[in-house]
């Protein structure tokens, strides 16, 4: 069956998302809709279909088996290529054992101090003035600070990683160029660094991954520089995304956030709500089949592109009963934000360790934490893959420390 129904549009996703999916999940389980790129694609919106599609080995991340003309995504140089989110079994076994062999929970735990310090440390900078972007100020920079920390990048380098990585991520369309220099400066800044760790190596991520070894096996130097970049890719705005769309359902539910404050062990709970609830990754990383297949009684053509929406499939009532409702105490086993199968976010327990720093370090200090800008003035950036707000203005008065 091939669905003729009028396709959703880009806009409608953006401007109302929630309600977008719902309406799309009652009509049918998988629509055909055309991307920002022009180009066309399925979207699937119900959870059994999105949870299965995602652990679906014919299903592939590797977008050579994209129908030629269908991709239009945005490609990284080839070295680049080499990267877990483009890639299938075997290849992505091996790697990913690898991988998980240096970033281990060990390292994740070693980081909650820092983790800390530098929210603390962004924290007073901004706190005599009373008021300041939470996004410009502390939630954007907090990521990146913890990658480099992470990868071992000196303090020296990091202005200058910053300026690359936000002109990587969050591009100038009208100044393409930008983009590419971008790229161009922070792959030559990781292969100098990897040179530099193999020679001397330090106590981060990115000197274990240069000595893994297994069974004879290492990582080369393209699968360590592409895999630099893979954390930056899917370890800064989802972080930032979701702090700032936490301390959002914090405001807009001041009796919650007097709980919350009572009991700093809700902060868990509260992350992982939001992130089912508006996670800051609606759609999954595209899919191309490997051949025909049905998803949810559609036939889906060997590689069209599939976008799976994980946003969709955490608000499905037939997962998660009264899926509209911000509720802590409800079960959210099966939570699809962070991914699921293969491909499970990696960074999981790091992204949530950070979220429950950032808010837990912003609540112990401001008492009377308040948007400082009418609530409907609040925008969303005009994205479908990312869900996060362009800013979010808050004040609160200099008296106000807690200490939870
Ligand atoms: C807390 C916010 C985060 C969210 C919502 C998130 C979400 C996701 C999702 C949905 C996937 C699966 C994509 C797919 O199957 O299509 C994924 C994969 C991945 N994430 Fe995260 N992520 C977060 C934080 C991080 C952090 C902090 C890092 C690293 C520092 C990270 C590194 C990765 C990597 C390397 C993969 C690919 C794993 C693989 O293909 O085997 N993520 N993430």
């Amino acid at each position: 069956m091939r669905p003729t129904d009028t396709p959703p549009s880009t806009a409608d996703l953006i401007s109302d998302p929630y309600g977008t999916y719902a309406r799309l999940r009652e009509s049918g389980p998988v629509h055909r809709f055309e991307g920002p790129d022009g180009k066309p694609a399925w979207l699937v919106t119900r959870y059994d279909d999105v949870r299965a599609a995602l652990a679906d080995p014919r299903l592939s991340l590797d977008r050579s088996n994209a129908l030629p003309g269908n991709y239009g995504g945005f490609s990284l140089p080839p070295a680049l290529d080499a990267n877990l989110l483009n890639m299938d079994p075997p290849d992505h076994t091996r790697l990913r054992r690898l991988v998980v062999k240096a970033f281990t929970p060990g390292r994740v735990e070693k980081l909650r101090g820092p983790v800390r310090s530098f929210a603390d440390e962004l924290l007073d900078a901004v706190e005599p003035a009373g008021r300041a972007d939470l996004l410009a100020s502390f939630a954007g920079p907090l990521p990146v600070v913890v990658i480099c920390h992470l990868l071992g990048v000196p303090r020296t380098d990091q202005v200058d990683f910053r300026a690359w990585t936000d002109a990587m991520i969050t591009p100038d369309r009208t100044r393409p160029h930008l983009m590419k220099e971008a790229v161009a400066s922070l792959m030559a800044f990781f292969t100098a660094l990897i040179e530099t760790k193999r020679a001397e190596p330090g106590d981060d991520l990115l000197s274990d991954l240069i000595a893994v070894q297994e069974a004879g096996d290492a990582l080369s130097r393209d699968e360590l520089t592409s895999l630099a970049f893979l954390i930056v890719f899917a370890g800064y705005e989802n972080v930032t995304h979701l702090i700032g769309n936490t301390v959002l359902a914090l405001l807009d539910r001041p009796e919650l956030l007097r709980t919350v404050r009572k009991d700093p062990d809700g902060l868990a709970a509260l992350v992982e709500e939001v992130s089912r609830w508006d996670g800051p990754t609606p759609l999954a990383i595209r899919r191309f089949p490997v051949e025909d297949m049905e998803i949810g009684g559609v036939t889906v053509l060997a590689g069209e592109t599939v976008l799976l929406s994980l946003a969709s499939a955490n608000r499905d009532p037939a997962r998660f009963p009264d899926p509209d409702r911000f509720d802590l105490g409800r079960d959210r086993s099966g939570n699809l934000a962070l991914g699921h199968g293969i491909h499970y976010c990696l960074g999981a327990a790091l992204g949530r360790m950070e979220t429950e720093t950032a808010l837990a370090a912003l609540l112990e200090r401001f008492e009377n934490l308040e948007l400082d800008v009418p609530r409907d003035e609040l925008t969303w950036r005009p994205a479908i893959r990312a869900r996060g707000l362009k800013s979010l203005p808050v004040r609160w008065s200099s008296d106000g420390r807690t200490g939870f």
